[in-house]
């Protein structure tokens, strides 16, 4: 018997570019409950919600200061909870971001541990002396900098992974652990449906002896042995209250991953990241296309014959949008190549999980300037990129293509000044291409990305080998050509897809010829070849 999450189709919420009803040019819970019946008809089942908490929001809410109230940005409580019942009357189900790696400084219980002397939070972080006058070590944080802040107050640094305003918890404190899942089970008790749970591979770090990795930032507290005490112990406490959970796991790799969503596994599923670039600070290479198709098939292969659960992704708030990184988002292309990403990820085992914007296929944004830019991470790379003798256009250039808040510019529902986002100026810019990219548009289309996703959806709810049939890589030892299968005694559905930009002659097709092709991103048929970015599915 399957899991619910397992049939189940995945809609990503961030919640602050989604949809704004009292016009302060923020999104809003309210604005979640008004597009629920879109989600319902686009065919969504459960929403992931990023974080909605109190916070000062130096990481957009990441830097959570109260685990348990709303911050008034988004909302109420009471608005909270009718979203919750809302949703649930239409079957769909809420999973909401749980960060529990770091907390604000702002959060009571940093600002009672900097105090230090014998008091309860003492501990709760994860303190070090000056070593001669200096920080502990010289590892770097993700965000940029030290992972060391020194504290006045205490006299001694803590640890961030993040930005210096995200102190890491101390996973070594019993009282900490247990304040925490406290929280857990308070968030269960307000009837949602589960977490992703935030940042969850970095709540081991390393021996502060060890050098700093430079080949690899984070590689110093990320995945570190010994990670597995904490899980089983957050895990036990998920299990028990049959909530389902799908952890980020920066730094997990496709040989460990039944130890994470096996059967003994620590989460339902897991978020890896072997086949996005996450925190990618260049932008000179294009994408790898062999390495990006091998991650998927490792992944494929790893969880095969029961022995774990994939979630699959193109794209989320951390990431630029996966047409313009992955495929082409010039007019002539968006649409081929929107689909073709479509096809490739949403047709393999595990449970889909679409963000916000990409199924109308929005694009990257053109950032002009830093003042443009919300996001703390690609701030810190702007100022070292011009310390270290960049120009302002070079540096630009740079966070414009890799920064996250491509992701992040509000949703395009119309044309409107705002986007049908909000009544006024949103927080963060609006792509100019909302006058023809936008939801009423993609929903007038019947030609779009966005019905594609539609049909992709329903093949999924209609088929159950989609669901439970075997994955079969097909090589055609192309770097460009995807292709696959998905089979059980009910069906085989082949999937083959040009993830490039160029034509790619093609033997294979020449097998598949007595298929139906029952869904493809090219009108006509041709036999002996894939065109650029083509998508077509078959079935036997
Ligand atoms: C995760 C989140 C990201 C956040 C970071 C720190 O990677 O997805 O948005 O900045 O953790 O909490
Ligand atoms: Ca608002």
């Amino acid at each position: 018997m399957s899991k619910w999450w397992q049939e189940a189709i995945g809609y990503q919420i961030y919640p602050r570019s989604f949809k704004d009803t009292n016009h302060d040019g923020l999104g809003d819970i309210n604005g979640i409950r008004e597009k629920l019946s879109y989600l319902k008809e686009l065919g969504v089942d459960f929403i992931w919600i990023t974080p909605i908490y109190e916070s000062p929001n130096v990481d957009n809410g990441y830097d959570i200061s109260d685990y348990c109230a709303i911050s008034a940005d988004f909302g109420t409580m009471a608005e909270f909870q009718c979203l919750v019942q809302e949703a649930h009357d239409l079957d769909i189900k809420i999973i909401m971001d749980l960060v529990i790696n770091h907390t604000s400084n702002q959060h009571y219980w940093f600002q009672e541990s900097r105090k230090g002397g014998d008091n309860d939070y003492r501990d709760f972080y994860i303190w070090h002396p000056p070593v001669d006058g200096k920080e502990p070590n010289d590892w770097h944080a993700i965000f940029g900098g030290s992972v060391w802040e020194y504290d006045d107050l205490r006299g001694e640094y803590y640890f961030h992974a993040f930005a210096k305003e995200q102190p890491d918890l101390n996973w070594d404190s019993p009282a900490m652990r247990q304040k925490i899942f406290e929280m857990i089970e308070w968030w269960i008790e307000q009837g949602i449906d589960g977490f992703r749970i935030d940042a969850i591979s970095h709540i081991k770090k390393d021996d502060w002896h060890r050098p700093f990795d430079f080949a690899d930032v984070n590689g110093n507290y990320k995945n570190i042995e010994g990670i597995d005490v904490y899980l089983k112990e957050l895990s036990a406490l998920l299990k028990k209250h049959q909530v389902m959970s799908v952890g980020e796991a920066n730094g997990v790799k496709a040989e460990e991953a039944t130890a994470w969503v096996g059967e003994h596994g620590y989460f339902d599923m897991i978020f890896e990241f072997e086949h996005i670039d996450l925190w990618r600070t260049r932008n000179d290479e294009g994408i790898d296309l062999l390495s990006f198709k091998n991650a998927l098939i490792r992944w494929q292969e790893a969880l095969a014959d029961g022995r774990g659960w994939n979630a699959l992704y193109m794209e989320n708030h951390d990431v630029p949008r996966s047409i313009s990184a992955f495929g082409n988002d010039s007019l002539a292309y968006r649409t081929l190549s929107g689909k073709a990403l479509a096809m490739t990820f949403m047709l393999l085992q595990g449970t889909p999980f679409i963000y916000q914007g990409q199924e109308i296929g929005m694009i990257n944004n053109q950032f002009e300037s830093i003042a443009q830019i919300d996001a703390v991470d690609s701030i810190n790379l702007y100022e070292s990129l011009i310390e270290t003798g960049a120009t302002i256009e070079e540096a630009m250039q740079v966070i414009s293509g890799t920064t996250r808040d491509n992701a992040r510019t509000p949703m395009q529902w119309d044309a409107s000044t705002f986007a049908g986002f909000s009544e006024k100026e949103p927080w963060l810019a609006i792509n100019e291409n909302k006058n023809w990219l936008n939801v009423v548009e993609e929903q007038r289309n019947s030609a779009s990305i966005y019905h594609f996703y539609k049909q992709l959806i329903a093949l999924r709810k209609e088929n159950p080998t989609f669901i439970n049939g075997k994955f079969h890589y097909i090589e055609l030892n192309s770097a460009h050509l995807f292709c696959y299968e998905r089979k059980d005694d009910q069906a085989c559905f082949t999937i083959v897809v040009n993830l490039g930009g160029t034509e790619q002659t093609c033997d294979y097709l020449s097998a598949l010829q007595n298929q139906e092709i029952i869904l493809a991103n090219y009108e006509e048929d041709v036999t002996d070849c894939l065109r650029p970015y083509e998508a077509r599915l078959y079935r036997k």
